[in-house]
């Protein structure tokens, strides 16, 4: 057994405790990794939500689900802050993958003020035993600030309803991302 490094542990971790019906939440599109990952685990009778502000990411994302006849997504060209109007149903988990797309603008990054409104609006669509995962990446300029607040953040979540895991290589060079997981109790 092997360490595995922060995105790759997410996906762990999410196949654990997501199941088929699901309905889960990818909150940073981009390619389309996460969202075809989750996309497989919750399989036709879940439903996976997707948002990111960039409309490559989302047109991207969409060929890639349709090539590998995934149809159980609905994709929204909408900032992640905006949850709360867009998705009605509980949801047994979420992803974030902040920072910037890699390859893609790098100007166009996750926010402090943004990723916290939208972490709210999945801890209340949140259902028992379902999990949060967030995976900062902070090399970036701006991105030590969103790390911080995030951090601040989900430390201060009321341990009699969550449980906060930090996950990180405290040895490596080049600010490694970091994993963040919330399980609502
Ligand atoms: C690290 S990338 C995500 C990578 C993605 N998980 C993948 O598999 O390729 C971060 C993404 O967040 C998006 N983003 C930035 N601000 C956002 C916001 N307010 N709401 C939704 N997406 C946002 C960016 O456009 C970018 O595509």
């Amino acid at each position: 057994m092997k360490l595995e490094p922060s995105l790759r542990y997410s996906h762990t971790i999410m196949s654990q405790v997501i199941k088929s019906g699901d309905n889960v939440i990818d909150a940073t599109v981009g390619k389309g990794n996460d969202t075809e990952f989750l996309s497989k685990l919750v399989k036709e009778h879940g439903k996976v939500y997707g948002f990111d502000l960039q409309k490559d990411a989302i047109n991207i994302t969409k060929k890639r689900l349709e090539k590998n006849n995934l149809n159980n997504t609905k994709l929204f060209n909408i900032g992640h802050e905006k949850i709360k109007e867009y998705v009605k149903d509980k949801i047994n988990g979420a992803i974030f993958n902040l920072g910037y797309l890699p390859g893609g603008n790098k100007d166009i990054i996750t926010k402090p003020k943004t990723t916290i409104t939208a972490i709210k609006a999945c801890l209340e669509l949140l259902e028992k035993d379902g999990i949060i995962i967030l995976v900062l990446y902070y090399g970036h300029p701006g991105g030590k600030t969103e790390k911080n607040t995030v951090i601040d953040f989900v430390k201060n979540l009321e341990q009699k309803e969550y449980s906060v895991l930090e996950y990180k290589f405290i040895n490596q060079i080049n600010e490694p991302p970091i994993l963040i997981a919330i399980q609502k109790k």
